[in-house]
C-alpha cells in the first residue's frame, strides 16, 4: 500500500516508518518544522493547501495520522493551539484524504474518557473528556469521521517507544539522581508499546471495517506500578517509588491538567472480530527495554 505518515518524526511516527517500510509498504513520511529533514518531507497539518498538494501528488491508499500537539499541560494552558492542531489539523488531514480516496487512521487517546466509569471503556462508551487535550482529540475524531468516509479512529494509551521522550526514560533518568521517586498511584491505565500499536494498525487497515478501535497493550497498572516495573527490569529496583495522589502531583509539578483516574480500554472491536489480543504491557516493556539497550538509549 501507499501510506502517508503525518508526525513521522515523533515517537510513534519513527517506529511506524521503520515497521511499515519493513512490511513492504511505499511510504511518504511528513512532519512539521526542523524535524522535516532527510527522508521526512515538511508538512504542517494545519495548512490545508499544502495537504491537498502533497496528498494529490502522492495519492496515498492510507494516511497514518500521528501528528498532534501531545503536551497535555501545554494544551491545558493553550487550548486554542490544542484545537488548531488536534481538531482543525485532523479535520484538514481527513478532508485531504477524502479528496484523493484514501483511508485515514486517526490516532486518538484514552483521554477522551473522564475515567469515572469504574470499568474498562469499550468503543461504544460515550466519551467525556476532562482536559483540553482530550477535548481537542475528541473534536479531531468527530471531524475526521465527518470529513473522511474511510476513517479508522485508533485510541491508544500511555504510549512509549524507543525514539522520543517517554515515561520509562524519565524514570530511568530520575532514578540515577534521586534517592526516591514520587509517582502517581491513583491513576490506572495501560502502558502501550509503539511497536505493538503499529503492528496492530497494519492488521486493522487490511479490512474495510472503518470505525473506532481501542488498541493498547493488555492489563492495567498505576503510573507508580509502571515506574517500579521499569526500575526492577533495569537493575534499579532498589530505588524506592513513593506513590502520590494526582493532587500531590499537580501541586509538586505545577500541572494544570485533570486526568482520568481509570482509563483502561477494553479492545472490544478486536474482540468482537475474533482477533488475537495484544500482549500484556509487562511483556511489551521487556521488549522495549531490550531494544532501547541495543540502540544505546539506556
Ligand atoms: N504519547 C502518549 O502517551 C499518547 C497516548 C495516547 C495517544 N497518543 C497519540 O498518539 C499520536 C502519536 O503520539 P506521539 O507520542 O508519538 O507524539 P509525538 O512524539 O509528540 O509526535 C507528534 C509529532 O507531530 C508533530 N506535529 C506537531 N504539530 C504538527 C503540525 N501542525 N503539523 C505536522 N506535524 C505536527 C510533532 O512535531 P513537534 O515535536 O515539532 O511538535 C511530532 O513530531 C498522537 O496523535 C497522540 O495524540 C499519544
Amino acid at each position: 500500500m501507499r501510506i502517508l505518515i503525518t508526525g513521522a518524526a515523533g515517537m510513534l511516527g519513527t517506529d511506524a516508518r521503520r515497521i511499515l517500510a519493513e512490511q513492504g509498504h511505499t511510504l511518504l513520511s511528513t512532519d512539521v518544522g526542523p524535524a522535516a529533514t532527510g527522508t521526512i518531507a515538511p508538512l504542517d497539518i494545519t495548512d490545508i493547501h499544502a495537504l491537498r498538494a502533497v496528498f494529490g501528488e502522492f495519492r496515498p491508499d492510507v494516511v497514518l495520522h500521528g501528528a498532534a500537539y501531545t503536551n497535555v499541560d501545554g494544551c491545558e494552558r493553550d487550548p486554542d493551539t490544542a484545537h488548531r492542531v488536534n481538531a482543525l489539523g485532523t479535520w484538514a488531514v481527513a478532508g485531504a484524504a477524502e479528496e484523493v480516496g484514501s483511508a485515514l487512521v486517526a490516532i486518538s487517546t484514552d483521554f477522551v474518557f473522564d475515567g469515572q466509569k469504574g470499568d474498562r471503556y469499550t468503543e461504544f462508551d460515550a466519551p467525556s473528556p476532562v482536559s483540553h487535550y482530550g477535548a481537542s482529540k475528541l473534536a479531531g475524531e468527530n471531524l475526521a469521521r465527518h470529513a473522511c468516509h474511510r476513517t479508522y479512529i485508533v485510541r491508544t494509551s500511555w504510549l512509549y517507544g524507543v525514539h522520543g521522550k517517554n515515561f520509562p526514560y524519565t524514570m530511568l533518568a530520575l532514578a540515577k539522581t534521586k534517592p526516591e521517586l514520587p509517582v502517581v498511584a491513583d491513576q490506572i491505565g495501560t502502558p502501550t508499546y509503539t511497536v505493538d500499536l503499529v503492528n496492530t494498525i497494519s492488521e486493522i487497515i487490511e479490512a474495510p471495517l472503518y470505525g473506532v478501535y481501542h488498541v493498547s497493550n493488555g492489563g492495567e497498572c498505576s503510573w507508580a506500578d509502571f515506574a517500579r516495573a521499569v526500575l526492577q527490569k533495569t537493575g534499579l529496583g532498589h530505588v524506592p517509588v513513593r506513590g502520590i495522589t494526582s493532587d500531590e502531583y499537580a501541586e509538586m509539578f505545577k500541572s494544570p491538567t485533570r486526568r482520568p483516574p481509570y482509563s483502561v480500554m477494553r479492545h472490544y472491536a478486536l474482540e468482537l472480530m475474533g482477533r488475537d489480543d495484544l500482549r500484556p504491557w509487562d511483556a511489551a516493556l521487556d521488549d522495549f527495554l531490550a531494544s532501547a539497550r541495543e540502540q544505546g538509549k539506556i
